[in-house]
């Protein structure tokens, strides 16, 4: 009798064990950074009712106070790493994030880190961070879609996510992840969609990889693209300039040639359907890669894949293709290549691998 109490008393305890992802004791109480960048997950407006407000304006420990069930998952500290609208995102910014990130783990300050940071170019950001950051530790990136002043905030219960997603151990090993709206996503897939609601994060093209709910997080899929090996960006300063030029009815050259003769290395083509363009600009594209920039198509269509070949005739014109990354991934991950190399098989060998 005793012995089946016991295994009664043994089985109910595994179960609370697994109800949550919160570590029980302060000798595994993961240690966690929150690097803030800004966003409207640090915005702040003058009425709780009315859409207008600036992004950026919560510094880093207000928005910690703000939520204090955070420090239930871990030790946690913060850091302001900038406190702009991600539409002011740039290199030097996301230079800075990777390397403290790099040094974080290098010097062993933190077992995970969470970034917070507006939703406009947080995919780019959250690709950047994949393919520069070396470290199995978890790295996810947050935001919101509503101020912390708005009646409808969704940033507190974003941020509480988050850190649960970090202090997770089933969270090692996924490379850099987006936790927004209850679900968790592969940095490299996910995309927003939405310029106002609240669900406007997805993965177009293979969904989440996991789901959020009552202070538990499984997973459900992983990425095969998260290759071993990392771009080092430890000693630059900047990143070669590649632009994204728009594919459309009609389109003038002008939209390729008004580019051309600056410091422009590499162009992102957003083409329509299968990354296509109309001939006056597909001439325009060619004379690009014949003075040596590096073309990729890719497409304006939010899903899907870019096929080498079909087509267009893109080994004949020296053009590289996506593969499935979206114009602003593709930019981020051209970037990156041509900091390696020119080559157009190697990079077009990096879009098919990373
Ligand atoms: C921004 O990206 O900083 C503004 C929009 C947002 O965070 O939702």
């Amino acid at each position: 009798m005793k012995k089946i109490a016991f295994l009664f008393l043994l089985s109910f305890a595994t179960l609370q064990l697994q109800a949550q992802d919160k570590p029980k004791t302060a000798k595994t109480s993961p240690r966690i950074i929150i690097l803030a960048t800004g966003g409207t997950i640090a915005g702040s407006g003058e009425s709780s009712t009315k859409a207008a407000y600036t992004a950026g304006k919560v510094p880093i420990d207000d928005l910690l106070n703000a939520v204090p069930q955070i420090h239930d998952y871990g030790k946690i500290t913060g850091e302001q790493i900038a406190s702009i609208g991600s539409q002011d995102m740039n290199v030097v910014t996301w230079l800075k994030l990777s390397k403290r990130i790099n040094e974080i783990f290098k010097n062993n300050e933190a077992d995970a880190v969470v970034v917070t940071h507006g939703t406009d170019t947080q995919e780019e950001t959250a690709y950047f961070l994949d393919l520069t950051i070396m470290s199995d530790k978890p790295v996810v990136i947050v935001g919101a879609m509503r101020p912390s002043t708005a009646m409808s905030q969704d940033g507190n219960r974003n941020l509480l996510d988050a850190v649960m997603v970090a202090a997770s151990p089933k969270s090692q090993g996924k490379g850099v992840i987006v936790a927004m709206d209850e679900k968790v996503f592969d940095a490299r897939d996910v995309t927003k969609t939405s310029s106002t609601n609240l669900e406007t994060f997805q993965s177009r093209n293979f969904g989440p990889i996991g789901l959020i709910y009552d202070g538990k997080v499984n997973y459900y899929y992983q990425s095969l693209r998260n290759p071993s090996k990392k771009f080092d960006v430890t000693k630059l300063t900047s990143l070669p300039q590649v632009e994204i030029v728009y594919g459309y009815a009609d389109a003038s050259p002008q939209s390729v040639t008004g580019i051309l003769g600056s410091e422009v290395k590499g162009i992102v083509y957003a083409g329509m359907g299968n990354g296509n363009f109309g001939e006056p600009v597909g001439k325009a594209l060619a004379e690009a890669s014949k003075k040596g920039i590096v073309v990729c198509r890719s497409a304006r269509a939010g899903s899907g894949r870019i096929t080498l070949d079909n087509e267009v005739k893109d080994e004949e014109l020296g053009f590289v293709v996506s593969d499935d990354l979206n114009p602003q991934k593709a930019r981020v991950l051209l970037m990156l290549s041509l900091t390696e190399t020119a080559d157009r098989t190697k990079i077009q060998q990096n879009f098919f691998e990373y």
